[in-house]
Parts: C-alpha cells; structure tokens; sequence
C-alpha cells in the first residue's frame, strides 16, 4: 500500500453523521452519550489473550490481520462507539530501525538509551515506509467497522522522550528530567525529532483513514507547568499543526495533569482527556469554554462490586453534565486512564450499557 497524499483522502473521507463520538467531538449534540476505553483492546479480554499467547507484541502491531481482529474484538463486545487502533506509542520507532522491544509485564525496553547530543543525532528518521503495514490494518477496519468511527493515536514528543531516556517504563522520569534541566538544547533537539516520529505514525493513520486522533503524552504530568509551557508544549503544537489540514478531531491526554490541563489546551486539540483525579467540572474551568472533554472514571473501579461501580459512573456522568453547563462542548465517557489487566470485562460492558442508557446532558 501506498501512502495517500492528504489532499485526496481529506476529500473522500468517509463522513460518519450519526456517530455519537464525532458528535461530541464536533461540539454537536450526540443522540446518546459516546462511550469508548483506552487500551479496551488487551489483557481484560480472554479472546485477546487467546490471540496473543506466543506471539510478540511488536509483531502483532505490523500483521495487519492480528491488528484487525485485536482491534474488533471490544467493539462487538461492548458496543463502544469508537474504536483504537490495536498498535503502540513505540511502533514508529521500532518501524524505523530504533532498538526497541516490548517486555511482557514490563512495557518498551531500548537498547541503547539516548542522553547525549551524538545519541540523538545517530537516531534515525522516521520511515513512512516500515508502516505499511499499519496503514493497511487502519484501511481494513475502516471497511470492517461500518458506522463505528476508528481512532488513531501516537505518543506525544515527551512520553516518547521519556522511554529513550530513561531506556524503558520509569516511575519518576529522572533521568529525562534531568537531562531537560541541565541541556535545554540537547533537550529540545530529541524533542524535535521524536515530534518527526509522531507525525510520521499519524499521517500515515490519517491518510488510511482514522477518523479522529488521540496524542497521549501519558507521563507528562510528572513536569510542572513552567517546563511544560517551555520544554514539552511547543513541540506538541507542532504535532497537532502538522496534521490539521486532515481535519481530523484531535484528543490530547495525559495522566495527572490537573495541573497542566489550561496549557494542554493550546496544543491544538479541540478535546482534552482528564484523568481521574481532576473533576470535570475542574477540567471544564482549566481548559475554558468551547473545548470538548474525556474521561474520567477510575480504571481501579471497574474492581469494585457493581453498585460501587455504578454509583461512581454516574457521578462522572453528572459532573460531565455541570461541565457542559460550564461551556464545555461535549464530553466523551472514558476511564481516567487505561484499562487494568485484571479487569473482568463484563465491568466495561455493564458501564457502556449505563452511560448509554441515561438521557444525554445540554
Ligand atoms: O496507556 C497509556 O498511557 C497510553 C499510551 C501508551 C501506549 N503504549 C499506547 C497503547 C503508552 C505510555 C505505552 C507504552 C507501553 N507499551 C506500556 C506502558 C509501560 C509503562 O511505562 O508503564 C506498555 C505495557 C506497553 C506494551 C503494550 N502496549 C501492550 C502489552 C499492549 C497490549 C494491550 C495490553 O494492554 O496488554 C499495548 C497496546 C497499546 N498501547 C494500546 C495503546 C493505545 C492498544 C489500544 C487500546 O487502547 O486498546
């Protein structure tokens, strides 16, 4: 498959009208409340695992037939109103040649960890070409699914940065965060360039036909606003100007940012994820009117018994609604992050089926 210019595909997109998602993302009255999950594809469901058992992670991402079925796999059990592209924030690097593998129980594992100027210039560019592959699965769903819209997705310039500094999942990002202190230049160089490998992993989604975006910068919150504003924003705008001429709605979250969410906002995405810590009547103030919101139910509560449960989705479904009455465009039910392994997945079905069943809010 080839890559598609943008200019055709922005003209043959295929327009989902009655797709409650893309109304809330659009800022239009859904005919009922959109409902999706971050990482619903997974660990929670035995038929992924059934799927999964024996094969890489990494593979699994480039068969473009895996890709598919992965990613049908919660849409037919929950009735989700989107579905996520079943891939990963380091396939892009994987793709281009970066040493890079996916540790069961652990997360992305590099080679070579990147922490200086001559580390950063040996990375490779980005090759549109090593995801063929992906752009074949994203055009594969987009005939499968019908009328159920496809989000594509990349990490963010700084969650990318963060597994390449630190060489794999970390709990206090101290070595990048030091590295950002001590060479604000060598800093921005990698960030900069890990921008490239985000745009390059969307574009190719986008120009198979994704209908919205979703940028996770996941472990941005561990900076504070001062270095977000100065080190990590400007290279986020990038992304999000690179890919507006798709005129694709675009998500951007990040897990405790409650204090970040004001600044998220000028990235350029129209929707803003919280997580569960921050109300979204509080992300609704810090973002501003006019901005569409996502989440924010606990993924840890899908554990609980099921009143427990259902008392708390409501409670998110009411604080979305004083959102709204605060200027808030829309709202997208989410979890505040991704789904746990142990999750019984009849939890994620029961909650689809509650938020789907209260009258939508103004
Ligand atoms: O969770 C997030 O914050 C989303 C952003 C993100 C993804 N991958 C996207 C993704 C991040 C931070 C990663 C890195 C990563 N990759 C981790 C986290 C490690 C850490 O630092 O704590 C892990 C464990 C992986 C490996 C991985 N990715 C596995 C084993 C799987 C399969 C599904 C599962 O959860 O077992 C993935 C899939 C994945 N990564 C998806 C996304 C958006 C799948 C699509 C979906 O959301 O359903």
């Amino acid at each position: 498959m080839s890559v598609v210019p943008a200019e055709s595909t922005a003209a043959s997109r295929r327009q989902l009208l009655d797709s409650p998602f893309l109304a809330a993302l659009a800022g239009k009255r859904p005919s009922r409340r959109p409902v999706w999950f971050m990482r619903q594809a997974g660990r929670s469901l035995p038929e992924y695992r059934a799927l999964r058992a024996g094969r890489d992670m990494l593979e699994t991402c480039l068969d473009p037939e895996l890709v598919c079925e992965i990613t049908l796999q919660p849409v037919r059990r929950h009735s989700v109103d989107a579905a996520i592209l079943f891939s990963d924030i380091v396939v892009p690097l994987k793709t281009s040649g970066v040493g890079v593998v996916i540790k069961p129980g652990v997360g992305p594992v590099i080679d070579a960890p990147v922490r200086t100027r001559a580390d950063i210039d040996a990375l490779p560019s980005p090759s549109p070409e090593g995801l063929e592959p992906v752009g074949e699965a994203v055009g594969s769903l987009i005939a499968e699914l019908g009328q159920t819209p496809l989000i594509g997705f990349a990490g963010a310039p700084f969650t990318l940065a963060s597994y390449l500094v630190e060489g794999g999942p970390s709990k206090h990002h101290a070595t990048t965060k030091a590295l950002m202190a001590a060479e604000p230049e060598t800093f921005a160089a990698l960030l900069e360039k890990l921008a490239d490998f985000t745009i390059s992993f969307l574009k190719v989604q986008l120009a198979a036909g994704v209908d919205a975006v979703q940028v996770f910068d996941s472990w941005v919150g561990a900076l504070t606003l001062a270095d977000y504003r100065r080190h990590v924003l400007p290279h986020t705008q990038r992304v999000f100007a690179e890919i507006s001429e798709f005129g694709v709605p675009g998500i951007h979250f990040g897990v405790n940012t409650g204090h970040l969410l004001g600044a998220m906002a000028e990235s350029g995405a129209r929707v803003i994820g919280a997580d569960w810590r921050t109300p979204l009547t509080e992300a609704a103030k810090a973002v501003g009117p006019g901005f569409g919101l996502q989440g924010n139910l606990d993924p840890a509560l899908l554990l609980a018994p099921r009143p427990a449960l259902e008392a708390e989705t409501r409670r998110v479904l009411a604080e979305a609604d004083a959102a709204l009455a605060l200027g808030a465009s829309g709202h997208v039910f989410n979890l505040g992050h991704g789904v746990l392994p142990e999750t019984d997945p009849g939890a994620l079905t029961a909650v689809v089926d509650l938020v789907h069943n209260q009258p939508v809010g103004e």
